[in-house]
C-alpha cells in the first residue's frame, strides 16, 4: 500500500520500494540512515512480515537500529557477517557517475564501512539529490573528526580549500556528537571538480575519522519523482 505524503516523501518511498526488491531470502542487508533509508527499512520490515523473508540487518546508526527493531527485522553485526549482500542507503547529493556526498545525518563513518563490506550498494533519493557536480547548491561535505583534534583538523581543512563549521546539535546545547563519539565539521568547498582527489586529501588529515565523500562505492541509484523512477547503474569496466 502506498501512503500519500507530500511529493518529496512520496518520491522517497517509491525509490525505497524499488530498492527493497533487491533483497532475497537469506540476505544480510546493510540498513542505511536518514529519512529516505527509513522508508527502505519500513518496506523491508513489511516483506519480513508478509513474505516470511529471512533476512538480517546491519544498521548504520542508532536511528536505523531502533527503526529496524520496531519493524521486526532481526539484527546482526559486521563481526558476525563481514560480508553483506546488499546495502540500501540515502544520500545528500548524487552525480551521474554515482559519486555521493553523505553525512547530513552524521552517520557516514558506519555507512561507508557497511558500504565497503557490501556486494551491492543501492542508493535511493528524490530528484533534489541529483547534481552535476558534488558541492553544487552550497552543499557542504560532512567530515567526522576526533574531538581531541578539532582545532588542528579545522586548520588543515582550510589548507586544502575548505570552509569548515562545527555542526551544532538540535535539542541540546553544544556540538553534535556522532554515534562514534566524534564531532562533525561541515566543510564547504564550492563545486568540486575532482572529488576523488579531494576525498584522499581530506582523509589524510590526522584527526579525520571519515568524510562524506562516497566515491566509486555505489552500484545502482534509484532517483524518484512522484510519477517516475530513474535507475542509474555503475558503468562497469567490462562495458567500456
Ligand atoms: C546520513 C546520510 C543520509 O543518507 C543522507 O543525509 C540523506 O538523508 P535523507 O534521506 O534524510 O535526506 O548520509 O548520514
Amino acid at each position: 500500500m502506498t501512503v500519500r505524503f507530500d511529493p518529496i516523501q512520496e518520491a522517497k518511498q517509491k525509490a525505497a520500494l524499488e530498492a527493497v526488491k533487491h533483497v532475497k531470502d537469506g540476505f544480510i542487508v546493510g540498513l542505511g540512515s536518514g529519512s529516505t533509508a527509513a522508508f527502505a527499512i519500513v518496506a523491508l520490515g513489511e516483506r519480513v512480515k508478509t513474505e516470511k523473508l529471512h533476512v538480517m540487518g546491519i544498521p548504520t546508526s542508532y536511528q536505523a537500529f531502533l527503526l529496524a527493531v520496531n519493524c521486526g527485522i532481526p539484527i546482526t553485526t559486521l563481526d558476525e557477517h563481514p560480508e553483506i549482500d546488499v546495502t540500501i542507503d540515502g544520500a545528500d547529493q548524487i552525480t551521474p557517475e554515482l559519486n555521493l556526498i553523505k553525512g547530513m545525518g552524521a552517520a557516514m563513518a558506519r555507512e561507508k564501512i557497511v558500504a565497503a563490506a557490501s556486494k551491492l550498494n543501492v542508493i535511493i533519493g528524490d530528484e533534489k539529490k541529483k547534481v552535476r557536480l558534488l558541492g553544487e547548491n552550497n552543499q557542504v561535505v560532512p567530515i567526522e573528526v576526533l574531538p581531541f583534534a578539532i582545532s588542528l583538523t579545522r586548520k588543515k581543512i582550510v589548507a586544502v580549500g575548505g570552509k569548515p563549521i562545527l555542526r551544532e546539535g538540535k535539542g541540546k546545547l553544544g556540538p553534535v556528537i556522532t554515534d562514534n563519539g566524534n564531532a562533525i565539521l561541515d566543510s564547504y568547498f564550492g563545486e568540486i571538480a575532482n572529488p576523488a582527489q579531494l576525498a584522499i586529501e581530506v582523509k589524510m588529515i590526522p584527526g579525520v575519522v571519515e568524510t562524506g565523500f562516497f566515491i566509486g562505492l555505489t552500484d545502482i541509484a534509484y532517483i524518484a519523482t512522484v510519477n517516475a523512477i530513474n535507475k542509474i547503474e555503475k558503468v562497469s569496466l567490462s562495458r567500456l
